[in-house]
This record gives structure tokens, C-alpha cells and sequence, in this order.
């Protein structure tokens, strides 16, 4: 039977994944998760190599997917030895084990290992991250390559999805601020100023399940992708459209203000569209357009002001 171990299954991205690959009747899954338990998961601090590899040695799962991380950019610029810890070390710590047991690794990084001046970014053209985060990710990406010759790293745009949290994803943390904005009968709401400058291909959670079980029906078949591929939505957007789309889909009459100028504390690149043709052409992939997965995404976690 083919074991496929999900690390960091309780988040955002973690638990799409687990929710495709349960969908596979001849697969057997293992699920880790840190401060979250979920269902029948293993309780793993992938800041400690030695638990970790105890953990591969006991599941020699097939493969591992690597869902766990910190990918908050202000936390990684705060607190660059937890970023490192989590974004390059364990993933050299999984690797590592993993590679003693021909499992292929799946490690998956971002759009924010471009500077954003010269989209599209094809999967070869060179990283140039603008802050702590990307700094991280590109070196979990050499910490891969360096550790095993069976690894695959995913880079993927802003994340939206099914949540248990509005905080959870760039997208759905817009949703209190725009219903803040609305206009009452009753009060006069202060408009909700949304950045206009940085574009964005919002991508959904499910769609990049689907393309991680397809990568692993590649291997499952001995036919593994290994080096980098990437995956993204199509829609380009700033978080200003974001929130017109979504206020469209909550029906608020929201005041939203357009903020043309970039005033994040944490530098943020401007454009990172990803190119996909890597995967296009292995014929992976879906995307599901964002007006549907958004409603889908609110239906299952409504806006109760
Ligand atoms: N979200 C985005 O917009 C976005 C965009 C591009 C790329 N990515 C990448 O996609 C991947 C998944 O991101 P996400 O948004 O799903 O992240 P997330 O929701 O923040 O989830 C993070 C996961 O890491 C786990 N974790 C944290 N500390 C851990 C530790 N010490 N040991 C073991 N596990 C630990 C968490 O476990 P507990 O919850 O159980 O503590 C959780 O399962 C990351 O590699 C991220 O860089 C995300």
C-alpha cells in the first residue's frame, strides 16, 4: 500500500491535503500536527531532528509531504531563529531521514522567493526574496536539494481556503474590516483602506490538493517530479479587488478606499506571478475560478458579524 505521511495537517494547506488524499482508497495516510491535534494524528515538533527522524524511521512512509511552516512574513522578520528553525532546518531534518529510506519529498515554498519586479517567474528563473520569509523559504528550498536526490519543492501565490479562523488566510482576514466599513441605516462606518498596489493570484487550497495528489500519483507510478515546480491561480488581484469580490459575495454594502502606495512594515514584493507551464505540461492541475471558491468558502464559514 502506498503511506503517504502529511507534515503540518492542521493548517490551512495541510488539511486540504489531508482531505484529497483520504478521498484515495489505496492509500495510507499519516498525519502530523503541532499545537492543533486533529483526528488521529501524530503529535510532531519538526524542531526536533531526532523526533523526527524516529518518526520516518517508524512510518517509512513512501512519501512526505511538508505542510508545516511559518509563513507569517512579520513573524519571520521578528523572530528570524523560529523561521529558520521551521523553514530550513527541519526541512533538512526531514529530508535527511527521508532520503534513507528512498521516500520523496514534497516541500512546499513560496511565491515570495522573487523580488516581484519581473513577473511572470518561470520555475528556473533566479530567487531574489526582499524579506526575512522568502529569505527562508529559498533556503528550505537548497536545504532540500542539499539533503535528498528525491525532492520536490511546490511554490505557490496567497493561499485561500476552507478556515477555521478568519485570520487564517490574506483573503478571508479582509472579511471584519470590510464588514466594518458597511453602511447602516443606523451608523456611518468608517471606509476600510485596501492596499491596490501589490498584485496577487489568489489560489485555492483544494486545487493545490489536487495538485499535490497528482504529483504523488507520479511517483506512486515511479515516475517522481523532483526539483521545482510551481502552481497559481490565474486571477490576478489586489486585496483592494479581493475585497470588492468579497463583498460582493456577502452582499455588504462596504465603503472600501484604494491605497495605491505600499505601507506595510514588512517589505512586500510587488508581482510574483507564478509561471505553471512545468506542471501544465505533465497535465497537473486545476483551478477553480475565485468567485465560486470563495462563496464555497464562506458558505461553509459564514460572516456572523
Ligand atoms: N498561506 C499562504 O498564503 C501561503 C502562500 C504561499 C506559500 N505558503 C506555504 O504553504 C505552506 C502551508 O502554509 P499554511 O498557510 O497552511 O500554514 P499554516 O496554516 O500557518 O499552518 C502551519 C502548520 O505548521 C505547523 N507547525 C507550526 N509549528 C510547528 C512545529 N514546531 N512543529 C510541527 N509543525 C508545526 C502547524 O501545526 P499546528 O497548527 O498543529 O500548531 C500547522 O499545521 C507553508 O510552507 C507556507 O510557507 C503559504
Amino acid at each position: 500500500m502506498f503511506k503517504v505521511a502529511v507534515i503540518g495537517a492542521s493548517g490551512l494547506l495541510g488539511r486540504a491535503i489531508v482531505g484529497e488524499l483520504t478521498r484515495q482508497p489505496d492509500w495510507q495516510l499519516v498525519q502530523t500536527t503541532f499545537s492543533r491535534p486533529v483526528g488521529q494524528s501524530v503529535t510532531l515538533d519538526i524542531r526536533d531532528a531526532d523526533a523526527v527522524a524516529r518518526f520516518v524511521d517508524r512510518e517509512r512512509p513512501d512519501a512526505i509531504v511538508i505542510a508545516a511552516a511559518e509563513r507569517r512574513p512579520d513573524v519571520c522578520e521578528h523572530d528570524p531563529a523560529l523561521a529558520r528553525a521551521l523553514n530550513v532546518d527541519a526541512v533538512r531534518a526531514i529530508a535527511s531521514a527521508t532520503q534513507r529510506h528512498d521516500a520523496w519529498v514534497l516541500s512546499i515554498s513560496t511565491d515570495y522567493v522573487f523580488d516581484g519586479t519581473q513577473p511572470p517567474y518561470r520555475y528556473d528563473a533566479t530567487p531574489s526574496p526582499i524579506n526575512a520569509y522568502g529569505r527562508s523559504k529559498l533556503e528550505g528550498e537548497q536545504a532540500l536539494a542539499e539533503s535528498t536526490d528525491l525532492g520536490c519543492v511546490l511554490r505557490l501565490p496567497l493561499l485561500f481556503g476552507p478556515i477555521v479562523d478568519w485570520r487564517e488566510s490574506a483573503v478571508t482576514s479582509l472579511v471584519p474590516a470590510i464588514a466594518a466599513s458597511a453602511r447602516t441605516a443606523s451608523s456611518e462606518a468608517k471606509a476600510a483602506v485596501m492596499d491596490a498596489w501589490a498584485i496577487r493570484y489568489p489560489t485555492y487550497t483544494p486545487d493545490v490538493a489536487v495538485v499535490v495528489r497528482q504529483l504523488l500519483e507520479w511517483h506512486a507510478r515511479d515516475e517522481a517530479v523532483c526539483g521545482t515546480v510551481q502552481w497559481s491561480g490565474d486571477e490576478p488581484m489586489t486585496k483592494y479587488d479581493i475585497a470588492r469580490h468579497l463583498a460582493s459575495a456577502l452582499q455588504i454594502d462596504a465603503q472600501l478606499t484604494p491605497q495605491h502606495t505600499p505601507t506595510d512594515a514588512t517589505p512586500r514584493p510587488h508581482n510574483c506571478h507564478l509561471d505553471s507551464t512545468r506542471l501544465e505540461t505533465l497535465g497537473i492541475g486545476r483551478r477553480t475560478p475565485f468567485d465560486t471558491a470563495i462563496r464555497d468558502v464562506l458558505a461553509q464559514f459564514p460572516w456572523r458579524g
